[in-house]
């Protein structure tokens, strides 16, 4: 039987590494990776970091394309479903190609495995079509919005509130902010429509050398973000970025 182990790795700071995920990397015979975008070649040269530096044998770094997929579709869950059947092809043919029967696989998730990623979610496909055996585990990591908290040294929740975590997306088609909101995969930030008397926790490559921190009334301080973020957009040739908007 062959084990897959997903990996939480934190948001860019090798030392968001758990020191269960230092031990589950140890053995592995191979790592998968999918990756996508402009952002590409510097996450998959962190992992490649990471695997260099905690796994103690010899190892194959197996690097994909991850399948196309447009980014505005009309039907947004059928293009989304559509993807993550392209890319439950692609892995089951990967794991197959090389990992033995008997050896140990992984895969480094950015930030956690829980949020806003599909690995998981493609990996209970390829285990739906009973093709491919395989047993999993996973190893939890620091994500993006406890990267951002910290480093803002601020609370995610306030006392006895309710905390919600969303998309760019889902806030510009007008979802209602809660105490505390989390907005992450905001390409093209949706806050200008807002209450202007919110409170905004800004983070771009939180975790990094390159983390940019910004916080404030979001009336004030948003168009400073959106100039921040152009900027630094330009200079890197991607960026990731989140945000934590808190009731006045
Ligand atoms: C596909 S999701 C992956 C989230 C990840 N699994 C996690 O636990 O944070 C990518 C989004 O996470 C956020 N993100 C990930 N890494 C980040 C970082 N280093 N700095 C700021 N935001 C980050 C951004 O909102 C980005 O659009």
């Amino acid at each position: 039987m062959r084990t897959l182990r997903v990996i939480g790795i934190g948001t860019g700071n090798p030392e968001h590494l758990t020191l269960q995920a230092v031990r589950a990397l140890a053995d592995v015979d191979a790592v998968f990776a999918l990756d996508k975008g402009a952002e590409k070649a510097d996450l998959l040269a962190l992992r490649r970091a990471i695997c260099a530096e905690h796994i103690r044998k010899p190892y194959r770094f197996v690097a994909a394309e991850d399948p196309a997929r447009d980014r505005r579709p009309a039907d947004y869950g059928g293009t989304v479903e559509a993807w993550h059947a392209a890319r439950a092809e692609l892995l089951e043919g990967l794991i197959r190609d090389n990992l033995g029967a008997g050896e140990v696989g992984a895969f480094l998730v950015w930030g956690d495995p829980s949020l806003y990623d599909s690995t998981l979610r493609i990996l209970e496909r390829i285990r739906a079509r009973s093709t491919l055996p395989f047993a999993c585990t996973v190893v939890p990591g620091i994500t993006s919005v406890q990267a951002l908290t910290a480093a803002h040294q601020i609370l995610l929740n306030r006392i006895g509130a309710e905390v919600l975590i969303t998309t760019g997306r889902n806030l510009a088609d007008g979802v209602l902010v809660a105490d505390s909101t989390v907005v992450m995969l905001d390409g093209d930030p949706a806050f200008d429509h807002l209450d202007p008397e919110l409170t905004i926790y800004w983070g771009a490559y939180l975790g990094s050398p390159d983390e940019i921190l910004l916080s404030g009334r979001l009336g004030t301080v948003g168009p400073e973000i959106r100039r921040l973020r152009a900027e630094a957009r330009t200079r890197h040739g991607w960026i990731m970025d989140t945000y934590l908007l808190r009731r006045p």
